[in-house]
């Protein structure tokens, strides 16, 4: 896998914060001294966690024995003896910040994950972080339903979705250089955005990386637009990070607005719990398909050509 995958928004890892995360089942120390920093978050004596330990300048110091690493990871103070410390390191591994997320580098992805949300740096969008949020099944089931209208109805009634407006009508959908993109979606939703004014909304979406959603909906010049990233904690367990980026509404507390999507992971948070399997199947004879579901059919066949070995069967 060649992916920048979302750790943590920035702003939860203040300067001398340092916790423990879990990517791909793996078990991974983030931290800021100065600088960001991600380690291996067992220690190679016996296994003590890293992340239940302290930093003491600079350092992580690991709650079993005491023994101390640098945020490069090299270990350097043993407290029980007086001999040097053995040239040993824990696993470093690549981190960044943009899009005010902490993101980890997982094989050699060459892309540059600012490009997915334009509106960030978009003085006419104000912007609201929503999460973080963790889904009880694995990252590709939660990046369909993402991208998956017909559940608006019966998951999201009142909010996102109208039983009297079932029917999903005919969209485009394409596959290319730019992963997934599907358009045209025409949706009847009762309370788009938390504003309780309901009104017909033209969905876009994006799935620019596996593990990464964008839409745009729009009713003439408003603009209500979400960025996710979706990191597979392990095979059925994943981090959801979000943003809203909205021209309109600047006057309204974004308590209400992140309470109403707080409200629509809730729900969306509880189908997915229960659905099984909690690996994709990318055989589409599998599951059953019909038409509303063109954007996951073109999802299933991106990632089997990709490759991709997570959470998929
Ligand atoms: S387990 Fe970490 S110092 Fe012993
Ligand atoms: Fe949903």
């Amino acid at each position: 896998m060649d992916e920048w995958l979302a750790i943590a928004f920035s702003d939860q890892l203040k300067e001398g914060d340092f916790r423990g995360v879990e990517v791909l089942g793996k078990e991974i120390l983030i931290g800021r001294s100065r600088e960001i920093f991600a380690l291996d978050n067992r220690c190679p004596h016996r296994g003590g966690k890293l992340s239940s330990g302290r930093m003491k300048d600079a350092r992580i110091v690991c709650p079993y024995h005491g023994w101390e690493y640098d945020i490069n990871g090299r270990l350097s103070i043993i407290p029980s003896t007086r001999l040097k410390p053995p040239g040993i390191s824990l696993r470093r591994y690549e981190i960044k910040e943009s899009l005010g997320i902490i993101w980890i580098k997982i094989g050699n992805p060459i892309y540059d994950v600012s490009s997915f949300f334009p509106e960030y740096t978009n003085s006419n969008f104000r912007k609201i972080s929503c999460g973080p949020y963790i889904f009880k099944n694995s990252a590709p089931r939660v990046v369909e339903n993402l991208i998956d209208v017909s559940h608006f109805p019966y998951v999201h009634s009142g909010l996102l979705g109208d039983l009297r407006f079932t029917e999903v009508p005919d969209y485009d959908v394409q596959l290319g250089k730019e992963g997934v993109i599907a358009d045209n979606i025409k949706v009847w939703q009762p309370n788009p955005d938390g504003l309780i004014q309901g009104k017909w909304v033209t969905y876009k979406y994006k799935v620019p990386r596996p593990f990464l959603v964008y839409f745009s909906k729009n009713d003439s010049s408003k603009i209500f637009s979400m960025f996710f990233s979706v990191t597979p904690i392990s095979e059925d367990e994943s981090l959801v990070l979000a943003f809203i980026a909205m021209n309109y509404a600047y006057d309204v507390p974004e308590e209400k607005i992140r309470g109403f999507e707080d409200e629509v992971m809730k729900q969306d948070m509880k189908v997915l719990e229960d659905e099984e399997p909690k690996y994709l199947p990318l055989d589409l004879k599998k599951e059953i398909h019909c038409p509303a579901d063109k954007a996951s059919i073109y999802y299933r066949t991106w990632l089997k050509e990709l490759g991709i070995d997570c959470c998929v069967k």
